[in-house]
């Protein structure tokens, strides 16, 4: 089954990423399951969506048509059994092991498929624990997109010491072929490349916060004036979300134990306080009256 073949994908959870993922499925043409726990966080998600794409169109980069096309190739729902036909489907739930453990036990039950594959947009759980909740582990592989998905190219294909080239082939395949991502390949190791090379400068730039070193402004501005980053690191985070961001600092320090990767007090705070980054509308920065600097 190559990339052509695939075209009835699900994507469970409809988060930042799930509803990105979701979107560039359905404008490479596929039918899209997406499935959240319940009717509020889908709505939340279909609005993110539309907002997307009516970016995407004010940007020239698809029709009025090309919009309507693509939403109505997205069904949403609730209940996970509607992915029972897909051939693929990506997991985009919250970034905690249990939750995505009890995902894979659920896709395992009801994707009928014998070849479909299971994949996972995980930055930090370990693919093999997602794939021994499953009677198929060989089929279960990690692809991790990056945010905003329908920008960023890349995505990172994860094979985990039980899946098999053929099923690490086609997800790559799928990834490049039919969503015209480029990819890299990374070991089954907490933060795979990118967030371990990642998540070690977004918290140094929260401990300058922390110990009153630098403004988030300052910082940020250094990066993107100084270094050409598209953002600066706390922008950055509050963009990941800064509750994502802890969860796979954690994820990352759990598994090598070294001091760059524990979440600084003040994230872990933040969290507590709801204060989450760009999709609470406020965390680094408020954005609940364009963007300007918190402290
Ligand atoms: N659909 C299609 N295209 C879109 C779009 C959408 N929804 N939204 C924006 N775009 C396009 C714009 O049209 C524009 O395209 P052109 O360059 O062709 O004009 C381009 O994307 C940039 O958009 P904007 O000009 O509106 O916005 P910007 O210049 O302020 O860039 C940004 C915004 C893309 C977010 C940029 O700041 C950026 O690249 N930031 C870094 C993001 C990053 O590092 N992401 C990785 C996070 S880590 C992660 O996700 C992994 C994890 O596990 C934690």
């Amino acid at each position: 089954m190559g990339a052509e073949e695939i075209q009835r994908v699900g994507v469970v959870g409809c988060g930042l990423m799930g509803s990105g993922i979701a979107e560039v499925c359905a404008r490479a043409g596929r039918s899209v399951v997406l499935v959240e726990v319940d009717a509020r966080a889908l709505a939340r998600g279909r609005s993110r969506i539309e907002a997307s794409l009516r970016r995407a169109a004010s940007a020239g980069k698809l029709s009025e048509d090309e919009c309507g096309e693509t939403l109505a190739r997205i069904e949403l729902g609730t209940d996970i059994g509607a992915l029972g036909d897909r051939q693929l489907v990506v997991e985009a739930v919250v970034e905690a092991g249990p939750e995505k453990v009890r995902v894979f036990e659920a896709l395992d039950k009801v994707v009928e498929a014998h070849d479909a594959l299971l994949t996972s947009n995980t930055s930090s759980i370990p693919i093999v624990k997602l794939a021994t909740a499953t009677q198929r582990p060989e089929q279960v592989v990690g692809l991790h997109f990056f945010n905003p998905v329908p920008v960023m190219p890349l995505v990172e294909v994860v094979a985990s010491l039980l899946s098999s080239e053929e099923s690490v082939g086609r997800a790559e395949g799928f990834a490049v072929d039919a969503l015209g991502k480029s990819a890299i390949r990374s070991k089954d190791r907490a933060g795979f490349v990118v967030n371990a090379l990642l998540i070690p400068y977004l918290l140094s730039a929260i401990r300058m916060v922390e110990s009153g070193f630098a403004s988030p402004r300052d910082i940020d501005a250094g990066m993107v004036e100084g270094c050409a980053h598209p953002m600066g690191p706390l922008a950055l985070a509050d963009l990941i979300g800064l509750d994502t961001t802890a969860a796979v600092a954690n994820s990352l320090y759990e598994e090598f134990k070294e001091p760059l990767y524990a979440p600084p007090p003040l994230l872990a705070r933040m969290v507590d306080a709801g204060l989450l980054g760009r999709k609470a509308g406020r965390g680094f920065y408020d954005y609940t009256d364009g963007g300007e600097v918190e402290g």
